[in-house]
């Protein structure tokens, strides 16, 4: 490889996205992998809520990369990496506790990279690693939702992205399952696009849509938007059944005792944080790209804000933190009047 410098855009401070200072260009040396890691020349990336919620803390070493979600082609190879070789095209999200993708030059763990699917772009293919894995861990992991299992599975919080992509999952890997998704009225067309069978709005009266559907209630919730939610979906849900929930806030499981309900979280940084010997990440993004490739699972771009600099990401941070994106906003290739 020939270039020797990086290019990274982070940020300073908690400044709001209107501020063009939000975030900044730093150049640096392009890292050498060390043992079990990959050097990744980013291609594409994508903007999730996380990087909101990471950006709301100030940096601990005065600036800091974000970027949880990418897709590029391998650079160099570390020590006792087996499988990838440069020229590999590979996407990813990676984890929370290392700097992040919106950089050029990229060190990511092996473990957790898997293969690009070969039939899309590197944008559409930056669109789906983060939330693809957190759908995944959610309803085949947690809710223990395997390919023979019959029931109403209710996707809360379909339209965004981790929900669009599960729908999707669901379908393709669990095909007895009926999906009941909430969606606003604007979006049930895209969440039945995705593969909801039925549609239901969140802000209307959901007992009575989701009884209505299914009288005795469903067998298991996934829920994006799950806060307080615990004694509304005590109701909905059938005795034995299960939840599993992916955004914050305390609980009161109280509610849930009568029907011996399990409430479970799923995070999808647990793995790369809590696991570091773990493949299961590099497993699963090697199933979606051949669910992909099937034609099974399509990307869930809903909007590419074009070449990555400081505004298009400030852009795409401020699409995501108005909490009314529907499917992956991406960014792909470079600007180059920021390439060092
Ligand atoms: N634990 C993890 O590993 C993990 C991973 C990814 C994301 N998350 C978290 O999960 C949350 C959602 O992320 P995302 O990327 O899927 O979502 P997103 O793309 O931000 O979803 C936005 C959509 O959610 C729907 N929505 C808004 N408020 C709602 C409510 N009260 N009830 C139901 N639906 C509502 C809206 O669509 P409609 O108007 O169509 O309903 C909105 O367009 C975020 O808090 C994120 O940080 C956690």
């Amino acid at each position: 490889m020939t270039q020797t410098t990086n290019t990274m855009i982070g940020y300073t401070a908690n400044l709001p996205t209107e501020n063009p200072e939000a975030f900044v260009v730093r150049t640096g040396e392009v890292p050498a992998p060390g043992p079990g890691e990959l050097l990744v020349r980013v291609e594409a990336v994508s903007v999730n809520p996380v990087d909101v919620k990471q950006r709301a803390s100030a940096p601990a070493k005065g600036f800091r990369v974000l970027g949880y979600d990418a897709a590029g082609v391998v650079e160099a190879v570390g020590e006792n990496v087996t499988g990838f070789a440069p020229g590999d095209e590979v996407f990813y999200a990676g984890s929370i506790g290392r700097p992040g993708s919106n950089q050029r030059f990229h060190l990511v763990e092996a473990r957790l990279v898997g293969r690009k699917p070969s039939t899309v772009s590197f944008g559409e293919a930056a669109s789906l690693p983060l939330t693809a894995l957190t759908a995944w861990e959610a309803v085949f992991d947690r809710l223990e939702i395997d390919p023979d299992a019959q029931g109403d599975l209710l996707v809360v919080g379909a339209s965004g992205g981790v929900g669009s992509v599960l729908l999707q999952l669901v379908r393709a890997r669990a095909p007895r399952v009926r999906l009941i998704a909430t969606a606003g009225q604007a979006n049930a067309e895209w969440v039945r696009s995705m593969g909801a069978h039925e549609v239901v709005d969140h802000k209307g009266d959901l007992v009575a849509q989701v009884l209505g559907l299914a009288p005795d209630g469903v067998n298991w919730v996934f829920s994006s938007h799950s806060h307080e939610q615990e004694g509304l979906y005590a109701r909905l849900l059938r005795p034995f059944g299960k939840v599993v929930a992916i955004d914050d806030g305390p609980r009161d499981v109280a509610p849930l005792k009568g029907k011996s309900i399990g409430w479970l979280w799923e995070l999808m940084f647990t793995d790369p944080l809590h696991v570091p010997t773990s493949e299961h990440q590099r497993w699963i993004l090697d199933q979606v790209a051949a669910l992909v490739e099937q034609g099974a699972v399509h990307p869930t771009v809903t909007d590419d804000f074009g070449p990555l600099s400081p505004d298009s990401l400030r852009r795409a941070h401020a699409a995501v933190e108005s909490g009314r994106t529907v499917g992956k906003i991406v960014l792909s290739g470079w600007d180059e009047s920021v390439l060092a």
